[in-house]
């Protein structure tokens, strides 16, 4: 049996999709079973659990083959993975597929984003676990963008510290249908996945995208690090993370991901799907009464 965790997460909705339409037998770990069986259907096999409250993991982990291993950004990500990690160890489990990110390669110029060390740790802590893992290291996914879109509806613009720097965008789907595989497929034991799509872009470029879908101008408006994190303050968006964005911004700045990597065709066997598609399917999110409503998934 397959378990899902974050199943109601961006990655995990998706998933879930990907593995029903497979007709894959799968239970889902969530924390609050009824909002969870509104979000995801009936048909979800759903238990409960808690990455901070270990005995909760031990009943979820019960006859599990292969789990697939993801977790919110916050300082408590390789605590919380380990917790997740030991228990899988204790249950049995034979294989873990765990959501990482490209970050964990280094290569960037340092100060390093805070999240990437968490994640490496956490990577670490699996492969010496005796158990069977693959890491799956997605770039910055397509639908971060749709959170731009009430000020790209109201304004024609978007704000960020990311410079010129580019990055390779990956479509949430492609990473939730390389997780379906690995988690359904074989030979995926001890391997290491890059995910982005077919470019990597700068932000001027995404709003060159935008712009091309929407028939109406997008202009991508760079500001101080600062201003961003105070923006995201504004938000409500908890400072540890407000700061492990910018930190990201900052690192992508300064250059050094400007590269793609093939994972979801090496794993799906088609191409992944590129910003253009991406854009181009979304489009209308960007239109002024679109953008009132919620994002689209
Ligand atoms: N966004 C990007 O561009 C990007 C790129 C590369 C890698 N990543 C990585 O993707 C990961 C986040 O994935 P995501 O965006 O799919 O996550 P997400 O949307 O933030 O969802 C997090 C999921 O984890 C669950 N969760 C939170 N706390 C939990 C706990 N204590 N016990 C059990 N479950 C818990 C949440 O369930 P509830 O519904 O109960 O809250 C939710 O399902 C991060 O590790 C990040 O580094 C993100």
């Amino acid at each position: 049996m397959i378990l899902i965790t974050g199943a109601t997460g961006t990655v995990g909705v998706r998933l879930t999709r990907e593995l029903l339409a497979g007709g894959v037998p799968f239970r889902a770990l969530v924390r609050d079973t009824q909002r969870a069986a509104q979000m995801l259907g009936p048909e979800v096999d759903l238990v409960e659990g808690d990455y901070e409250r270990p005995q909760t993991l031990r009943v979820a982990l019960t006859g599990i083959e292969r789990l697939f291993l993801i977790s919110p950004l916050t300082p408590r990500l390789a605590d919380q993975e380990g917790n997740v990690i030991d228990a899988a160890v204790r249950a049995g489990v034979e294989h873990v597929v765990k959501l990482s990110t490209l970050g964990v390669l280094g290569g960037l110029s340092s100060p390093e984003p805070r999240q990437y060390p968490l994640h490496r740790l956490s990577e670490g802590r699996l492969e010496r676990s005796g158990m069977a893992f693959t890491h799956l290291r997605p770039g910055p996914f397509m639908q971060n963008v749709l959170s731009f879109a009430p000020q790209i509806a109201g304004e024609g613009a978007f704000y960020g510290s990311w410079g010129d720097g580019r990055m390779g965008y990956v479509d949430v789907r492609d990473v939730a249908a390389v997780a379906a595989c690995v988690l359904f497929g074989e030979g995926h034991e001890r391997k290491e996945y890059g995910l982005t799509g077919p470019e990597a872009l700068s932000q001027a470029q995404v709003a060159g995208k935008l712009s091309a879908a929407t028939g109406r101008e997008v202009r991508y408006i760079d500001v101080p690090p600062e201003v961003t994190r105070e923006s995201m303050a504004g938000r409500g968006v908890p400072e540890w993370l407000a700061g492990a964005m910018v930190e990201v911004m900052a690192s992508i700045r300064r250059g050094g991901t400007d590269e793609t990597y093939d994972g979801v065709s090496l794993v799906t066997g088609r191409p992944p799907c590129s910003f253009d598609d991406f854009a181009r399917e979304f489009a209308p999110a960007f239109e002024p009464r679109m953008a009132e409503a919620s994002e689209p998934v």
